[in-house]
């Protein structure tokens, strides 16, 4: 059901908050005395704490006589559940695929070697795997085809396998060795909105999971867990404070729109884009802000608004870039913290999110941007929620 809203997409984004609630509930134990854990999620009987009965959270019933004997979920399986894991390999598409790039650089940044795949290319040339190797499969759905492809093709040569999924009981949760939930309700939109933030706080948590337990990765990030626990009210006010209505009015009718960004920036401006792109049906490329300059500029004119996306990280960088398309006329919007005006003071417009970790600035940078997109595919009264030829899941390859 809509309720009082106009679309489910809309719907689904002011959900994020008790989707995020879900998401991290039970798994972030701030009592234990060596300082903040990923707990698993289980209370003493081993049942998962959902919080609500209609959440896909659980116990799943993977069933891998090689990882997972029990048929258990993740949530079930002790610390040290990742000690032989050498390497990472992320596979998905779309929406899902921007989550898992964001997931390999929290990784990488713990000394944990992690690569992203787009599934449609893996599952035609895999890349090597040893049966240290931890290939993860994001997707919302669990039944993308090709997703599901590389993750059998991933495992036929030995790699261990893990489903990151919204979808308990889906192909991907059934044929991995594990599975972890991503806890954000049913997502009916064709536009994967609540379930990008879920899986990005999903992939937080498992990062920090397998930094614990990979020796060198340099333990847990206290302050980022820390933040996970907040990031529904931060997102509640980014919600409850956007001005993406306001400011996306003065920008209709240009001829394209680019999303630029780096570090975890660069997938939020590529999520901005594809969202945008997907509704709206307006051009949209997202971009590595560092990529301009090798080809891209040539396209900036006064007529292709930038969204630029800050995190905290690599400011000054990204703060060139702007300058570059502006001497070009390319008006800009930051997506940036409200504390930091240099930014504010340089772009031309600004959505503002709440001053936060770098990694949670990238989920509530991301709610501006679905927000934008919303509200220009809305102006041009587009079929939201089923955008032209696209389908919610896509099962062939
Ligand atoms: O169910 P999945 O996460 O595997 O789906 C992957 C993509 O098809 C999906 O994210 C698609 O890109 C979305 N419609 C984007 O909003």
């Amino acid at each position: 059901e809509k309720g009082r809203y106009d679309h489910y997409m809309r719907k689904e984004i002011s959900e994020q908050p008790t989707a995020l609630a879900q998401t991290v509930e039970g798994r972030i134990d701030d009592t234990d005395d060596s300082g903040r854990q990923i707990d698993s999620g289980n209370d003493s009987d081993g049942n998962v704490a959902d919080g609500s009965g209609d959440i896909n959270a659980g116990s799943n019933g993977a069933n891998s006589e090689k990882n997972n004997p029990e048929g258990v979920s993740l949530e079930a399986c002790p610390p040290g559940t990742f000690t032989d894991v050498s390497a990472i390999q992320f596979v998905a598409c779309g929406t899902s695929y921007h989550a898992a790039l964001y997931g390999q650089q929290l990784l990488a940044r713990r000394g944990v070697a992690a690569q992203t795949f787009r599934a449609g290319e893996y599952a035609m040339a895999p890349a090597p795997v040893d049966d240290d190797t931890l290939v993860i499969g994001v997707t919302q759905s669990g039944e993308t085809a090709d997703t599901l492809e590389s993750l059998r093709r991933a495992a036929e040569r030995g790699a261990r396998t893990l489903a990151l999924t919204n979808v308990v009981g889906s192909t991907a949760a059934r044929e991995c060795d594990d599975a972890m939930f991503i806890r954000a309700g049913p997502e009916i939109g064709v536009a994967a909105t609540k379930t990008f933030s879920s899986q990005v706080a999903t992939l937080a948590l498992l990062a920090e999971r397998i930094a614990g337990d990979v020796a060198d990765a340099g333990g847990e990030d206290d302050q980022l867990l820390a933040e996970l626990s907040t990031l529904p009210d931060a997102v509640q006010r980014v919600l409850d404070e956007t001005r993406a209505m306001e400011v996306v009015d003065r920008y209709r009718g240009m001829d394209s729109y680019f999303f630029i960004g780096r570090g975890v920036a660069h997938p939020v401006a590529c999520e901005g884009a594809l969202k945008f792109k997907e509704i709206t049906y307006e051009h949209a490329e997202g971009f590595a802000a560092g990529q301009l300059k090798h080809g891209p500029l040539a396209l900036v004119t006064p007529n292709t608004p930038v969204f630029a996306v800050f995190t905290g990280r690599h400011t000054e960088k990204t703060l060139s870039n702007v300058r570059e398309v502006q001497a070009r006329g390319a008006p800009v919007i930051a997506v940036v913290s409200e504390t930091n005006h240099e930014v504010i003071d340089t772009a031309d417009a600004t959505l503002t999110i709440p001053d936060a970790h770098p990694d949670i600035a990238a989920v509530l940078a991301n709610v501006q941007l679905q927000l934008v997109a919303y509200h220009v595919a809305d102006h041009l009264d587009r079929p939201i929620d089923k955008p032209r030829n696209l389908a919610k899941s896509v099962t062939v390859e």
